[in-house]
């Protein structure tokens, strides 16, 4: 399903609202969020407009991916999120379950994968996340399974260690295969230089990026897109 929105705050909302209705209806919610700059409006928004709607305690928070980094680095996914969201809300702090970036890649990618399996309930024996928030770079990337390591996406392992294609930097991420055993995958998409790639995704199935190849085995699919990024869908 594709939703298209007048702008990213209306994007912003819209996925808040789910994150809203999901908590209302559950104990416990399961949501790896993702990375980069596209939720710092949706962090905004859960403060702004969601702070005292939803109850915090039944939220657990796991991340995509990780730059391996400090959680203090400028760098970190969670340092993004502490800043926008975390010190904003009051969530409980055994709900928050982030990558240790500062730790060994190949180790934390082992103990995040046990984390996950800790809390997440399993089906078919991989965990299964409520929402998977994902973004997609303009290179097609998702979380950190970036075009060169599409193998990721078929990994057995729940959570592999990535190296950016350009920088070098090492990432610990989701693989392909916990991904699409999520209930919902939900792509948040803003801006004018994401059109391109959402052309290339959404349009000409050019089956190259691995975003192309996150499609939820039994659950819901979505796309969250600006108007924006847009603007080249329904074009030749
Ligand atoms: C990361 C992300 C990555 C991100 C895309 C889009 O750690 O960088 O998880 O997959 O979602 O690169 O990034 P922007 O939202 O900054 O465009």
């Amino acid at each position: 399903m594709i939703d298209i929105f007048k702008d990213k705050t209306k994007l912003a909302e819209a996925f808040c609202e789910e994150l809203l209705l999901l908590s209302a209806n559950r104990d416990k919610v399961f949501l790896a969020l993702s990375g980069g700059s596209t939720p710092k409006i949706v962090f905004q928004t859960l403060v702004k407009d969601y702070k005292s709607k939803i109850n915090w305690n039944k939220i657990h928070l796991f991340w995509g991916d990780e730059r391996c980094v400090p959680p203090d680095d400028e760098e970190s996914n969670f340092g993004m999120t502490k800043k926008f969201l975390l010190d904003s809300i009051s969530i409980p702090e055994e709900n928050i379950h982030r990558i240790r970036g500062e730790n060994n890649p190949d180790a934390e990618a082992k103990r995040y994968s046990e984390e996950i399996v800790k809390y997440v309930p399993l089906k078919k024996g991989i965990p299964s996340f409520d929402i998977v928030m994902l973004g997609i770079g303009e290179d097609g990337h998702t979380a950190s399974i970036f075009p060169n390591q599409m193998q990721l996406l078929n990994s057995d392992n729940f959570c592999e260690v990535a190296v950016h294609p350009q920088s070098g930097q090492k990432r610990v991420t989701l693989t392909g295969r916990v991904i699409n055993n999520a209930k919902e995958v939900i792509f948040l998409v803003t801006g004018k230089n994401k059109s391109q790639i959402i052309k290339k995704i959404l349009v000409k199935k050019s089956r190259k990026f691995p975003a192309e190849f996150i499609q939820p085995v039994e659950g819901n699919l979505k796309y969250f897109i600006d108007s924006e990024a847009s603007e080249l869908l329904g074009k030749e």
